[in-house]
């Protein structure tokens, strides 16, 4: 019968990769709750308006790449293509700015955009995503990036950079965006199709563009730096000065304008050499004006999120090096052997030590081969010579070194020599 295959872009993480999935996992949840985040969980699938309405009408993400269906007749539904907008409507939906003025929130697990695959681009792809709401002193803005860094130190990630930008506020931006108008206007031919649609739609798309005579053309273009209002460029020298205190070096990227169209202020990327066109493995910043616009009140927030499939590519320490071990494999042969290692494996089991055991009849060779593929520390050999003299071969598979057990308190003494390892 024809076998039917996973959807084009999405991918199963097998139970050999599942370990270093988990480890950054814990990495993440260890280092963000140092720095007062706690964890929050919200569905995958929200109605569209909140994707239309916080992204961007105009951005690639919502014109082109959102699942998006009619749910029986009654309701546009779209799989989340991104966290934040979820995250706050969850804390809109549930008061939570009336209990706490300040909402520190993280959370992992898979987004969906209908990108066109390709290394590190994936159509489900998980994200590590930090939110931190209602605070909009540059030292959070500071304070967000290091804990970052910090992240990433952790997962002993090298040869990054760091990109920042500040995209000014209600007040500036406006000014920019017309000075980039018209400049676009003027140049009209110099750029592609979709760009001259940009023009009208959403001018400062153009500068996301990946065609090479539009990244050439643009270099032209007027920067916002150019029009920063006061306040915004005060919140921006003071990032870059408290981003100093920690040490962290940063280049500033002024034609940064990221995908979504949220953000004001700070934006920030985290970008390797390694991943080719794909090259950004975190992405964020703030997004003053979000949360009113989605129905809540007047406050601020920043944020970032962790490409996971692009971080765990490149991490030095490989998906190898996390596979599961065992403590215990029992290689038994015969009944009387089978029996006392079927009791004594899952006796173990319960007191904590990860054991296994062959059910399927096997040779003690191949038996051994097992212990070998399952990662086992120790492997307990029972054959028909050591249960007729009472005893068993407790072997280290790592040394390849054997001690001779007798059978009578077996389990205490094979709980006794695996803790003291
Ligand atoms: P973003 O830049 O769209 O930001 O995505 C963040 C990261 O997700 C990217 O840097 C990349 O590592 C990863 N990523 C994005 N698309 C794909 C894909 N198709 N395949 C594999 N990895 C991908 C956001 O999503 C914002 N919500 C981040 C944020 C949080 N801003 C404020 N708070």
């Amino acid at each position: 019968m024809e076998k039917i295959t996973s959807v084009r872009g999405f991918n199963d993480i097998l139970p050999q990769e599942t370990g270093i999935w988990q480890y950054v996992e814990g990495r993440a949840r260890d280092i963000f709750t140092n720095f007062g985040f706690r964890e929050i969980r919200v569905p995958v699938l929200e109605k569209t308006d909140l994707f239309k309405r916080s992204i961007g009408e105009s951005t690639d993400i919502v014109e082109k790449e959102m699942y998006t269906f009619l749910d029986r007749g009654d309701e546009y539904l779209t799989l989340r293509p991104e966290a934040t907008a979820s995250v706050i409507r969850a804390c809109i939906e549930h008061a939570v700015f009336t209990f706490d003025p300040v909402a520190r929130l993280f959370t992992i697990g898979p987004m969906f955009r209908r990108e066109r695959p390709q290394k590190g681009r994936y159509r489900q792809f998980h994200q590590i995503n930090v939110e931190c709401l209602g605070l909009d002193d540059p030292r959070i803005d500071a304070e967000v990036i290091l804990m970052l860094i910090q992240f990433l130190n952790a997962m002993e990630m090298t040869a990054l950079r760091l990109q920042i930008n500040s995209l000014g506020c209600q007040e500036c931006r406006p000014v920019f965006r017309s000075n980039l108008y018209d400049f676009l206007l003027r140049r009209e031919n110099d750029f592609c199709e979709d760009c001259r649609r940009r023009v009208v739609t959403n001018p400062l798309r153009v500068f996301d563009c990946k065609v090479n005579s539009c990244q050439a053309a643009i270099d032209h273009a007027p920067r916002l730096s150019g029009f920063i209002c006061g306040k915004c460029k005060d919140h921006f020298t003071k990032l870059k000065e408290y981003l100093n205190i920690f040490d962290i070096s940063f280049e500033i990227n002024d034609k940064m304008v990221r995908g979504l169209d949220y953000y004001t202020r700070t934006t920030f990327e985290v970008v390797t050499e390694s991943l080719g066109a794909q090259n950004a493995i975190a992405g964020g910043g703030r997004y003053d004006g979000l949360v009113k616009s989605l129905g809540g009140p007047d406050v601020p927030g920043i944020g970032f999120a962790v490409g996971m499939e692009r971080l765990i590519s490149l991490m030095p320490r490989g998906v190898e090096e996390f596979v599961d071990t065992l403590d215990l494999f029992i290689a038994a042969l015969g009944d009387d052997a089978q029996r006392l290692a079927f009791k004594l494996c899952n006796a173990v089991r319960i007191k904590g030590i990860r054991s296994d055991m062959d059910y399927a009849g096997k040779s003690l060779k191949s038996q051994m081969k097992r212990a070998d593929k399952l990662n086992s520390y120790y492997t307990l050999i029972l054959g028909d010579n050591e249960i007729r003299e009472n005893r068993a071969e407790f072997r280290d598979m790592r040394k390849g070194s054997q001690v001779t057990l007798g059978l009578d308190r077996i389990e205490e003494t094979i709980l006794k020599l695996i803790k003291e390892r």
